[in-house]
């Protein structure tokens, strides 16, 4: 387990130094699972969520967006299957009483994919091999046992146990439970999309694998209502989608790939599952998911609440229950595939090491920064105001302590695309020099210039 830490140290150092990602809580000692994304982590996603925003609602005629409440009633849950099937076996040390997911331990211990298999089947496979536990070294487990991953809270002051609601552990309910709202206040036709933006909440066992399984989470979810005879062609439509989005946010097509779930191992709901995978330095694992739905869930809140969430074609007036194509992005791990994937050490010419972030624009923190080549007027007065020309259109950052290649280092390590310096040449001829990351050349540029040179590379 350590071996699947040790290969996102250097990542994980750098999202600590570099204000991306901090361990929660860490005055107290940390809380596990838990994070916190600092200055630049908090701007890296709030680009990709306006990003993905922008592409798959604003820029589309079929889509419209909703934020629905963490909160919901909790009979959505017991509705969607989740009080039920939403759950991991897990076993314990009795030992040194450390918890461990019963299928990674036999995934991570055997080299052998435990799916598919029951309780009992488990915990035999756990006695049969002796396996012992990786904190403590004992070989002394209780039975595998299931656990709901749902977190709940008491909604009255009794605290009662008929009072439980539940946090969300996906923003698709809250899609499904205002399906009929949306289609009685909006013009929507089918085939017609919901997007949502939000927290989730699975109370997971963790291997540690930093951001890439948490306890809250966002999830940038879609839900596609169609017609039945209509899912296959969606189901390819969105599966290309996806792979576009990949490509717009940076992600080298060499390290995506499809895998397609076995029908014996699907989700209740659904009927067909294709994971975009992702090679991780720990492993290739799911980065996003595209399942078929069907109509199961608005046909399960239709009986659970007795409301009539039928469609009604417009033309023709027939009546039906829609299907669902379901893809679904989790913020969280797209952030740890950006930063896997823009991560590296180069060694200069002078023997040097840079650490630099290749984010694309798109997605990177800051987009530009600033600095005079001295803390100097006038030199200081002129960046400041290069500085104010291009704060209103991007995020940039302005950098006038230190030697000038420590400033260009820094911006490297925060993935900055473009850096801008205005030296003596600038005070004579109005020009300075623009330095792209990447190849580290810089070209000198007129300052007249420098908005519509940047909007073509910023995009
Ligand atoms: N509505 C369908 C759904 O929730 P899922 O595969 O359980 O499907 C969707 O989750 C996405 O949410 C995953 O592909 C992943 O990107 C993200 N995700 C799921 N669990 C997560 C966790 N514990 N930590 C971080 N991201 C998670």
């Amino acid at each position: 387990m350590q071996k699947l830490q040790d290969s996102l140290k250097p990542i994980v150092a750098l999202c600590k130094r570099r204000g991306f990602i901090y361990p929660g809580s860490e005055i107290y000692g940390g809380f596990a699972n838990t994070y916190s994304y600092g200055p630049y982590g908090a701007e890296l996603k709030k680009n990709i969520k306006d990003l993905w925003w922008r592409l798959f609602v604003h820029e589309r005629r079929d889509m419209v967006g909703l934020d629905g409440p963490i909160l919901l009633h909790p009979k959505t849950w017991q509705a969607s299957g989740h009080v039920e099937g939403f759950v991991d076996a897990l076993i314990d040390c009795k030992a040194c009483k450390s918890r461990f997911r019963a299928d990674h331990l036999i995934e991570e211990a055997l080299h052998k994919s435990a799916d598919g298999m029951n309780l009992k089947q488990m915990t035999e496979e756990i006695q049969k091999h002796k396996l012992k536990c990786p904190k403590c070294g004992a070989q002394d487990f209780t039975e595998a046992r299931v656990f709901n991953l749902m977190f709940h809270t008491h909604m009255s002051k009794t605290g009662a146990d008929g009072d439980i609601a539940y946090l969300r552990p996906e923003t698709a309910q809250a899609i499904f439970v205002d399906f009929k709202n949306i289609i009685d206040t909006m013009r929507v036709k089918i085939p017609f999309g919901v997007a949502q933006i939000g927290k989730a909440f699975r109370n997971e066992i963790t291997p540690g694998n930093f951001v890439f399984r948490v306890i809250e989470f966002e999830q940038m979810e879609i839900e596609y209502f169609i017609r039945e005879a209509d899912w296959q062609k969606t189901f390819d439509h969105w599966l290309a989608a996806m792979h576009s989005w990949c490509k717009k946010i940076g992600l080298s097509k060499n390290h995506v790939h499809e895998k397609e779930h076995p029908k014996e191992l699907l989700s209740h709901y659904s009927k067909r599952t294709v994971d975009l995978v992702y090679d991780f330095p720990f492993g290739t694992s799911e980065l996003y998911g595209l399942a078929y739905r069907t109509d199961f869930d608005l046909s399960r809140h239709a009986e659970c609440s007795g409301q009539s969430l039928f469609y009604t074609d417009p033309e023709t007036k027939e009546k039906f229950i829609p299907h669902v194509i379901e893809p679904t992005f989790g913020v969280e791990r797209t952030i740890l595939a950006l930063l896997c994937n823009a991560y590296d050490e180069e060694m200069l010419e002078n023997g040097e090491t840079r650490t630099v972030l290749h984010f694309a624009p798109c997605v990177a923190p800051v987009k530009v920064a600033v600095f005079p080549l001295m803390k100097k007027e006038p030199l200081s007065e002129k960046a400041q105001a290069v500085f104010a020309l291009l704060q209103r259109l991007w995020h940039c950052e302005y950098d006038d302590s230190g030697a000038i290649g420590k400033r260009y280092r820094r911006q490297d390590e925060l993935g900055t695309p473009y850096c801008i310096t205005i030296d003596f040449e600038t005070l004579e001829n109005d020009t300075l020099t623009l330095r792209d990351r990447d190849s580290m050349k810089q070209e000198r540029l007129a300052i007249g210039q420098l908005i519509e040179t940047l909007s073509k590379k910023l995009v």
